[in-house]
């Protein structure tokens, strides 16, 4: 993770350092530094903590300078701390990194040796050093050049040079970085949102690749030196999406952006005069596929998960599902006719960019789902379904994962209709109920008051737990995440039918357990399972669907009920009320919602 930004201008590059590392902060937030050239020489502020901390430091100590990099740091080796905060400098180098650097324990060896003195714990400053050693008997590129071959594991860097005050050096091997073009002046930074607010002209560099920004020219280099050609994109400007609005937090803003971004979503991939699904140019038949990979980590993991069942339900296919960590460390059996699709919101995720890689590299065929359509998921990948959700911003997903399983549902139906697996008036009977999911989805966020009143039940708690079956099984994983991640109490999902081999003997009297109990034709089975939960003492918040009939069960201790739609669409309409679950019950406690403890919202680290 990590955030790194740099630029060279012609005018004091402080305040906008600072402005591009507030947007940088949700991939990381412990810490956070700055440093710039100046009269020669180069100076560094550092602190533990935010970017509010760093521009008040900033105040006090004034530091000048027309070129300069800047850190928003999540700790990986060394505790945070003002000492470990980047840009770590020498008396001729300073750099930003983000990335672990793996063998960066025989190169500090190698180094104390030569005789370099370190200051932190941090596997960055061997790059400090190295780079330092390195230029005593080779010019810049040789340098890097030589650097670059010493390190592994995976970087994004920054790097500024007391002796070549018009430029910064950029690499990258694993982890992303953009270059932006300005007015007499370039930028460097680990994505394009960083830069926003000063170019909508980016590049990206390659993985291997290294660039000189100056602040009239940019040159790209790949791992051998050798010059290459880069595209300048041109971004379009959404910036009014970055904002909050009305709202106390982005979360609270996207979990009320949903029913629009479904609409949004069914809309771009949906003719609604012919039912059509339109995805074109997909590169392959539909007989080259039997079966299909899904790939992803964290609430990305729960969509793959989701799709499963809609895959195996609505067609023949083969379906595996996959956390990314595990998939590329794995010995995979890669198959010539599988489909590989890779979930991400970010698109940046380092185990996820790695199993596709690794897919790309054994010539399989890759397909993504992503939100950031630039990212580099999104340009590794033969081919390419964006969810159309607008930024996501609230560390913790929300609207994004509503667009996962939306984009995914809708391939599965076109995987069914092209494999003629799917009866034609069964196929236009979902068509319509997807378009008509997002007013029904907007019913969902009306179970506000209700969760209000529950929500003080899941906050000093010792744990919690989310049962579901069948379709509900991925989406009470996703409850529990969501309250772990906001309100750091322990939340476990589980299959409903699975309690009674371990967990149930964590139930007692009061413990609060969430049971998704849709009517669908698991519901009678939950139910049976709720009660199981009913009578070792659990307090049960049953979320189900609204229907005539009453729940057959007593003592259930709160009862939420959301709209009606196909039963393979519910999921959409249960997710929300658990979104809200997690949040309020984090804002009870006063928790930073949008910036959860030693989390990030983008995980270019493995
Ligand atoms: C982090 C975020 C999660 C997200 C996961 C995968 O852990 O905090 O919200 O689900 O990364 O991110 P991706 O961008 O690949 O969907």
């Amino acid at each position: 993770m990590c955030g790194i930004v740099g630029i060279t201008s012609n005018k004091q590059v402080t305040s906008s350092i600072i402005n591009s590392l507030r947007k940088l902060e949700y991939r990381g937030y412990d810490s956070a530094g700055i440093a710039t050239l100046n009269d020669g020489f180069i100076n560094e502020v550092k602190c533990e903590g935010r970017v509010d901390t760093l521009e008040k430091n900033l105040s006090k100590i004034k530091i000048e300078g027309t070129i300069g990099i800047g850190h928003v740091r999540w700790a990986t080796h060394g505790s945070p701390s003002t000492v470990n905060a980047h840009p770590h400098s020498s008396e001729k180098v300073s750099v930003v990194h983000n990335g672990i650097i793996e063998n960066s324990t025989i190169l500090k060896k190698y180094l104390i040796k030569k005789g370099h003195k370190f200051k932190s714990q941090t596997d960055t400053e061997v790059i400090v050093h190295l780079i330092t050693e390195y230029l005593k008997k080779n010019d810049l590129k040789k340098t890097i050049l030589k650097v670059l071959k010493k390190l592994h594991g995976s970087f994004a860097l920054g790097i500024i040079f007391k002796e070549q005050p018009d430029l910064i050096v950029g690499a990258r091997r694993g982890s992303p970085l953009a270059v932006g073009y300005g007015p007499n002046e370039n930028y460097l930074g680990s994505d394009s949102y960083a830069l926003k607010s000063m170019t909508n002209k980016i590049s990206y560099l390659n993985d291997g690749d290294f660039c000189i920004v100056k602040k009239d020219q940019v040159e790209f280099f790949d791992n051998k030196g050798n010059k290459v050609n880069k595209k300048i994109l041109k971004l379009s400007s959404n910036e009014q999406d970055y904002d909050k609005g009305d709202y106390k937090h982005f979360m609270a803003k996207e979990i009320e952006e949903q029913p629009t971004t479904i609409k949004n979503c069914v809309n771009e991939y949906i003719n609604k005069m012919s039912g059509d699904i339109n995805i074109f140019n997909f590169p392959w038949k539909s007989n080259e596929i039997s079966s299909i990979v899904l790939i992803g980590c964290g609430t990305a993991y729960h969509s793959c998960l989701m799709a499963k069942y809609w895959f195996e339900q609505l067609t023949n296919l083969d379906v595996g599902v996959d956390i990314a960590s595990e998939f590329r460390y794995r010995k995979n059996r890669f198959k010539k006719d599988a489909l590989y699709i890779f979930v991400s919101q970010s698109g940046e995720t380092a185990d996820t960019f790695a199993a596709l890689d690794l897919c790309n590299k054994n010539n399989m065929k890759t397909c993504s789902v992503v939100n950031v359509v630039e990212s580099s998921i999104a340009r590794e990948s033969k081919f390419v379904l964006p969810i159309h959700c607008g930024p996501e911003v609230g560390v913790a997903s929300t609207k994004a994962f509503l667009g996962q399983m939306l984009v995914l549902y809708i391939l599965c139906l076109k995987f069914a209709q092209m494999r003629k697996e799917i009866k034609k008036n069964v196929y236009m009977e979902k068509i319509k109920s997807l378009f008509l999911l997002s007013k029904l989805a907007k019913k969902s966020l009306e179970t506000d008051s209700k969760i209000q009143s529950v929500c003080s039940s899941f906050t000093d708690i010792k744990g919690s737990m989310f049962l579901g079956r069948g379709y509900s099984f991925p989406i009470a994983l996703e409850g529990a995440l969501k309250l772990k991640e906001l309100s750091y109490v322990h939340a476990e999902g589980y299959p409903a039918g699975e309690m009674k081999h371990g967990p149930l003997a964590l139930i007692e009297d009061g413990l609060p357990v969430v049971v998704l109990a849709p009517r669908d034709e698991y519901y009678k089975k939950t139910i049976s399972n709720m009660q199981e939960v009913i009578a070792r003492g659990a307090k049960v918040l049953l979320i189900t669907n609204k229907s005539k009939d009453e729940v057959h069960s007593e003592n259930i201790w709160e009862k939420i009920e959301v709209e009606n739609t196909s039963e393979d669409l519910l999921p959409f309409l249960l997710t929300i009320p658990l979104q809200k679950l997690a949040y309020y019950s984090a804002f009870k406690k006063g928790y930073d919602i949008d910036k959860p403890r030693n989390l990030a919202k983008s995980v270019t680290v493995e």
